[in-house]
């Protein structure tokens, strides 16, 4: 086989694993979701509320990885919120669990196959911004991608977008707008800002948050970007919601563990689940 042959065979096997992983999803559901949310660390109690569910575990799913990382839970949720059909990751794969990217981002693959236009990225992060302090909720803006690798590397299928995606605008203005006016609505004070993904699992020095902040970092996280960056090749809509689980290596004199991390995100969660249902009601589709 030629070098390009054997390329060629690498990009529909990716193409048709996903089709493959979205045939077994709709075989167990009927729903028709237009609208995916991938829920982070200590957010996914959130699918635990849908009406009509239906979950799946990841194990289940040909294609799809296990979350190794605690406090997530690792099994699709399809279901209703507010009459709307969705789908929900009630624990995405990283990184730094040593996945690479196209296993990490191989759900939004599936989820465009499936027909889903709108994809909700929420995850826990810590706070560069003095504002941003411990249980504040950041819509992203924008992204800086400091992961070192991109999940577009490797041969390029042209069904699901093209070589080189424009990134200018990945986190719809338009959604940002719309989780302002909820947000002012339900009283929970929200902001606009930049989130800077590093690959992790270390948290950052203080140094390097310097550094951050000094690159226009508002939060930083591990996660969220990979999955950007496919779902806007592919064309889909983006919505991305950081909790602010702490505050950000040498913002706060504290030291940084995970149980923090979950523990603020389940403080969270009642006001970013009821803010999400309210989204979820007034998004298009
Ligand atoms: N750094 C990186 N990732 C995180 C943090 C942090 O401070 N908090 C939650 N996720």
């Amino acid at each position: 086989m030629s070098g390009k042959q054997s390329e060629q065979m690498a990009q529909s096997d990716l193409y048709s694993r996903a089709e493959k992983a979205a045939h077994t999803i709709r075989a167990r559901t009927t729903a028709q979701a237009r609208i995916a949310i991938v829920l982070g660390s200590g957010l996914g109690g959130f699918a635990e509320e849908f009406a009509d569910s239906v979950s799946i575990p990841y194990q289940q799913i040909p294609g799809f990885v296990t979350s190794t990382a605690v406090g997530h839970a690792g099994r699709l949720v399809c279901g209703k919120v507010e009459q709307v059909p969705v789908i929900a990751m009630q624990g995405r794969v990283h990184y730094y669990e040593g996945y690479s990217l196209e296993q990490v981002t191989f759900p939004i693959r599936t989820f465009k196959l499936l027909g889903v236009e709108t994809l909700i990225l929420t995850n826990a992060a810590g706070g560069i911004d003095v504002q941003l302090t411990q249980g504040a909720l950041m819509v992203i803006s924008d992204h800086l991608n400091l992961m070192g690798v991109n999940p577009l590397r490797g041969p390029n299928d042209e069904r699901f977008g093209p070589r080189f995606p424009d990134m200018s605008e990945v986190y719809s203005r338009e959604l940002q707008e719309l989780v302002i006016e909820e947000a002012r609505g339900l009283g929970v004070p929200v902001r606009r800002g930049i989130y800077a993904a590093l690959a992790g699992p270390s948290y950052e020095t203080p140094a390097e948050i310097h550094m951050l902040r000094a690159t226009g970092a508002d939060a930083v996280g591990m996660s969220t970007v990979p999955e950007a960056i496919v779902a806007r090749q592919m064309g889909m809509k983006i919505l991305g919601i950081s909790c602010i689980t702490n505050m950000a290596a040498g913002i706060s004199e504290n030291p940084i563990n995970h149980e923090e991390v979950m523990e603020t995100g389940q403080r969270v969660r009642a006001t970013l689940t009821q803010l999400l249902r309210r989204l979820i009601a007034r998004m298009p589709g």
